[in-house]
């Protein structure tokens, strides 16, 4: 009898662990994987500008010309990890934390606020400090979007533009957060509050939240500013949870240059959810104009971006 129970228990045990391992199987999209680790997680720089530090790091065989990879709001380089580790083999790879997030300065210390232009000079400032002419720029989300300021403004630096989950309109509709992105939120704020305190924490967040209100606000004017022979893809997870389709899809239109990729079966976080698929697709796309300044070819993509959720945000925190 006793034996019949623990039986059972065990057995409801292993069905709720194989339940728990299908659902990620069936629904891959919904399942946020761990953080992972860059290949030298103790190591890096600080490069000082005015009012902040910023932290970034190289690594890997100058082999191609250099990659910068660019993360999303909240979070840092680590989200990248993935795809460095793969790519590193053949490419010199730069992260780089932007304004206020991980290893950068919080921005409490600072007097200055945030925006997707400060980081567009961020990158401009590291680039020259590191004496790179160009790089290949890969953005996700805040990443994707001050990608996009760079196709913009400062096209003569980039090789060409890998824009994931990037939009071109702040949300004023009032979407629910998506349970992923709630789980984001929590993992992030825990890898923050490693080594900034609680009040940095809300700091960075309220200003994040405050610029997700208002940018980006761009047209298709703007848009137009980035060069036909730019080589850009516009790129989503077709369950992205954050980024309303609409949004990607305006940016592919009016960017008659871009080209637009789909990758199935994953959202906002598709690097972590599929990187072999990521990274495959990462390598079709470097591979089509290494060193070249892009010369003629034209691809296909699509692109998202960040939030809505704004006023949801306001009621909750
Ligand atoms: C590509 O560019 C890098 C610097 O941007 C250079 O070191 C490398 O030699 C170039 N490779 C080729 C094949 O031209
Ligand atoms: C780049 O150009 C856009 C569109 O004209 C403009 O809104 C934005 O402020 C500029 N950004 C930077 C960083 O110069
Ligand atoms: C969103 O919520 C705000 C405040 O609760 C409200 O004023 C606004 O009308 C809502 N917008 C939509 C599109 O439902
Ligand atoms: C976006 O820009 C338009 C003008 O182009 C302006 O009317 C609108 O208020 C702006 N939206 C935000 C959220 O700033
Ligand atoms: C593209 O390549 C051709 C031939 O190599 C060259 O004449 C042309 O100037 C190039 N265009 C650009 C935009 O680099």
């Amino acid at each position: 009898m006793k034996s019949n129970r623990s039986f059972i228990c065990f057995f409801l045990f292993i069905s709720s662990i194989e339940i728990i391992h299908t659902n990620d199987q069936i629904y891959p999209w919904l399942n946020l994987p761990s953080t992972p680790s860059l290949p030298h997680p103790n190591q890096g720089h600080f490069l000082q500008l005015t009012n902040h530090r910023l932290w970034y790091n190289i690594c890997g065989q100058s082999i191609h010309s250099p990659v910068l990879f660019l993360h999303g709001g909240l979070a840092n380089s680590d989200y990248w990890s993935l795809q460095i580790q793969e790519l590193q083999i053949d490419f010199q790879c730069i992260v780089m934390d932007s304004r206020g997030h991980g290893r950068s300065s919080s921005l409490s210390s600072s007097s200055e606020s945030i925006s997707y232009e400060l980081m567009t000079s961020d990158v401009i400032a590291l680039l020259d400090y590191l004496h790179l002419d160009k790089v290949h720029v890969i953005g996700w989300s805040d990443g994707a979007n001050v990608g996009l300021h760079l196709g913009m403004n400062y096209s003569h630096r980039l090789f060409s533009l890998f824009i994931f989950g990037a939009n071109y309109k702040a949300g004023e509709d009032n979407q629910s957060i998506p349970p992923l992105f709630l789980t984001y939120l929590q993992r992030v704020e825990v890898e923050y509050k490693k080594s900034h305190s609680n009040e940095e924490y809300e700091i960075l967040f309220d200003k994040l939240l405050t610029m997700w209100h208002q940018s980006p606000n761009w047209t298709k004017v703007d848009l137009e500013k980035i060069p036909s022979d730019l080589l850009i893809w516009i790129v989503s997870g077709d369950r992205d949870e954050v980024i309303p389709r609409e949004q990607t899809e305006t940016i592919f239109k009016w960017l008659p240059q871009s080209g637009q990729l789909t990758l199935p079966r994953t959202s906002h976080f598709a690097f972590l959810q599929d990187s072999q698929m990521f990274n495959l697709v990462l390598r079709k796309f470097l591979n089509q104009n290494r060193n070249s300044s892009t010369n003629g070819s034209t691809i296909l993509t699509r692109s998202l971006n960040l939030l809505s959720f704004i006023f949801l945000f306001r009621l909750i925190f």
